[in-house]
């Protein structure tokens, strides 16, 4: 059963493939790639120059174009080629551009401004070239970069390009030679959670220390400061961060940098030159050695209790934890106080408590969402030492899975921006996502006051699969989601999805569950058939959750709609299973589709939510799997989708 349901997943694929393999580059993008190439050397050596998508570190999708499909070009990859070639101003010709990347070469020239124009350019790495200029300002037109890795080259000129760019995770400029100051900015990149400037001797003024970027305004935030985790890694080398530290110690003298003294402490002053008089000096040296040891031990294991002692007090303190800089520990203040909490907006009952909305004064975000977790009575009389032992225990652990969730920044993932813990329960603090939730859209459209169309349904589904694909793969420890459903998809400003309530399942209190069993996870409609047995939820659980939502998307019903309970099957995936096996698969679409031309596609996303809702898990695809034959049958990942609006 393995190996037949493996080979139809392998057949999809390469079904899917071959429909791509027939298809031609975009004349337009092949023009511009012949150029791109030839400008970095790499165009003579190709073996067969007529099909550039088959080339290795050349990557295309499908797209269409004048009512057919083409390819595009969405990503040029070449690592450590001896490129010595330079980048071409072609790259702005490549509409659909998602990923360049040339690191480890030899180029030359500079970054030119047309590309700009690759409005979807999400990484570029060009680590450890020889690129030099000026960065383009017109770089900050790019809104969606990811990853912005310019480090090692010979870049020079002001950091000025760094306007705004939201969705900006990572940014490497280290060992440049830029000159000026750290633009301010920076505070306002929401999603950053790495930069290095280190290594740019030319750099001038302090950096936007953590606690200026968590409160740029006045001194008055520093408790807030001194509890927002390090977010923001100033990687520096030893040289540079001595003279960091004197910049900011030296307000805003701009100091330039400079290789540091030799270090004092080491060099001795001068050398007896009697045998005597080394020997006497050798056992001084020991000596003096051995005490300034013993004393150093005495001193680093006070500071190490002490710091012991720091931090067990701080765990114990209720303050809020801060994950964002947009956000200030003293705006959340009002969370001690019961009766402002009472006074708080519900916009939501899940299973472990309400969820509130509030504004906030100031700061980037204004709207918040404040989710409740009511915790298990702490201080019933009847509790023994044991049960208090394991409620401790168990705080600690929400604790610490709190602070990792409050790490995690992905642009499918809603960010955890804060956790207070009270005695009674704890409130995790996130962004407020007006445009709600999947279930609520699905219930609109079904009441008729809402519009779905194809491209937003199915440019969310890409967006829990790369969601669920970061908390699958790519983060260690693997997170597994436990309750993905529709309610817990939120839809931020451009209707992106963004996965909640992840990483928490494990440890917040059973009450979680909108089940009657204490011990169970998940939601009804939602959980794979081998949890019952297994009582493990394990990713390939998730995976189910999410061809049950595929499922959701296209027949357009929830498993709790009326319509399972009057079929013969009673279930939305087992009649999602005989409607795609019986003659007239398309009834399973959801009738306000109908006719729109996507009928293909739709079907196919189907075969894949019954891909991922197999019985038995191993035939399920993974999340990356799913993410990538979702991404292959889009066919207006395009213009159109840049161009939606909220109704
Ligand atoms: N950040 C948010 N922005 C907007 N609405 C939210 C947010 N978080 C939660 N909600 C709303 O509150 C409801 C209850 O949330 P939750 O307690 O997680 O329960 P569940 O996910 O089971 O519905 C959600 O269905 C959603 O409509
Ligand atoms: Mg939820």
């Amino acid at each position: 059963m393995g190996t037949i349901s493996h080979l139809s997943l392998l057949l999809f694929f390469t079904l899917t493939l071959s429909v791509d393999a027939k298809l031609n580059l975009d004349a337009a993008d092949n023009h511009a790639l012949i150029t791109i190439l030839e400008d970095l050397g790499v165009y003579g050596d190709l073996r067969r120059p007529d099909n550039l998508c088959n080339t290795a570190g050349i990557f295309c999708e499908r797209r269409i174009s004048n009512e057919s499909y083409v390819l595009k070009v969405t990503g040029i990859v070449f690592k450590t080629q001896r490129l010595r070639g330079s980048l071409s101003p072609a790259i702005g010709q490549l509409s659909e551009l998602k990923e360049l990347s040339f690191p480890n070469n030899y180029l030359l020239g500079g970054i030119p401004p047309q590309i700009a124009n690759c409005r979807k350019l999400e990484v570029l790495k060009l680590r450890n070239n020889k690129l030099s200029g000026e960065v383009p300002g017109e770089l900050s037109a790019l809104l969606r970069l990811r990853i912005l890795d310019l480090s090692s080259n010979k870049f020079s000129g002001d950091l000025g390009f760094l306007k705004y760019y939201p969705n900006l995770e990572k940014l490497s400029l280290d060992n440049n030679m830029f000159t000026g100051k750290v633009p301010v900015s920076l505070r306002s990149f929401r999603n950053l959670r790495f930069f290095n400037v280190s290594g740019n001797s030319f750099l001038e003024g302090p950096l936007p220390a953590l606690n200026q970027l968590e409160s740029p305004s006045s001194g008055l935030q520093k408790t807030s400061y001194k509890r927002v985790p390090k977010r923001y890694i100033l990687a520096e080398s030893t040289s540079s961060s001595t003279n960091q530290t004197r910049n900011i110690s030296s307000s805003s003298n701009n100091l330039q940098a400079s290789a540091p003294a030799p270090s004092p402490m080491a060099t001795p002053s001068k050398h007896k030159k009697s045998n005597r008089k080394k020997t006497l000096g050798v056992i001084l040296g020991l000596f003096v050695g051995s005490i300034a040891g013993i004393i150093s031990a005495i001193i680093f294991t006070v500071i190490f209790k002490l710091l012991v002692i720091a931090i067990k007090t701080r765990a114990k303190d209720s303050g809020p934890a801060i994950f964002s800089q947009s956000i200030k520990a003293e705006e959340l203040a009002f969370l001690e106080d019961d009766d402002a909490v009472a006074a708080l907006q519900i916009i939501g009952r899940g299973g472990c408590g309400e969820v509130y909305k509030t504004e906030l004064p100031e700061g980037k975000i204004k709207t918040i969402a404040i989710k409740k977790i009511i915790q298990p009575p702490k201080d019933a009389a009847e509790l023994t030492e044991e049960d208090t032992k394991y409620l401790n225990k168990k705080m600690r652990q929400i604790r610490s899975e709190i602070q990792t969730v409050g790490q995690i920044r992905h642009r499918n993932l809603l960010p955890l921006l804060a956790h207070v813990s009270r005695p009674t329960c704890h409130y995790l603090v996130y962004e407020f996502m007006k445009n709600g939730s999947l279930q609520d859209i699905i219930q609109q459209v079904n009441d008729g006051t809402r519009e779905f169309d194809w491209p937003r349904r199915h440019k969310i589904a890409v967006g829990v699969a790369s969601g669920l694909e970061y908390l699958h793969l790519d983060h260690t420890p693997r997170i597994v989601h436990r309750d993905l459903k529709p309610a817990n998809v939120l839809l931020d400003d451009d209707m992106e999805a963004r996965i909640a309530d992840f990483g928490l399942a494990k440890s917040i209190p059973d009450a979680q569950t909108h089940m009657t069993s204490s011990n169970v996870a998940g939601t009804l409609g939602y959980i794979a058939p081998e949890y019952h047995q297994t009582m493990k939820f394990t990713d390939k659980c998730d995976i189910y959750s999410f061809g049950v939502l595929l499922g959701i998307l296209v027949i357009g019903k929830l498993p709790s709609d009326e319509f399972f309970q009057h079929t013969s099957e009673v279930s939305l995936v087992k009649w999602m299973r005989n409607v795609m096996t019986s003659d007239n698969p398309k009834e399973a679409i959801d009738p306000t589709l109908l006719g729109n031309g996507y009928e293909e596609q739709m079907l196919l996303v189907l075969k894949i939510a019954c891909f991922c809702t197999l019985d038995k898990p191993k035939e399920r695809p993974n999340s990356k799997e799913c993410r990538i034959m979702l991404a292959q049958i889009d066919p207006l990942n395009l213009v159109q989708s840049n161009d939606l609006h909220v109704d």
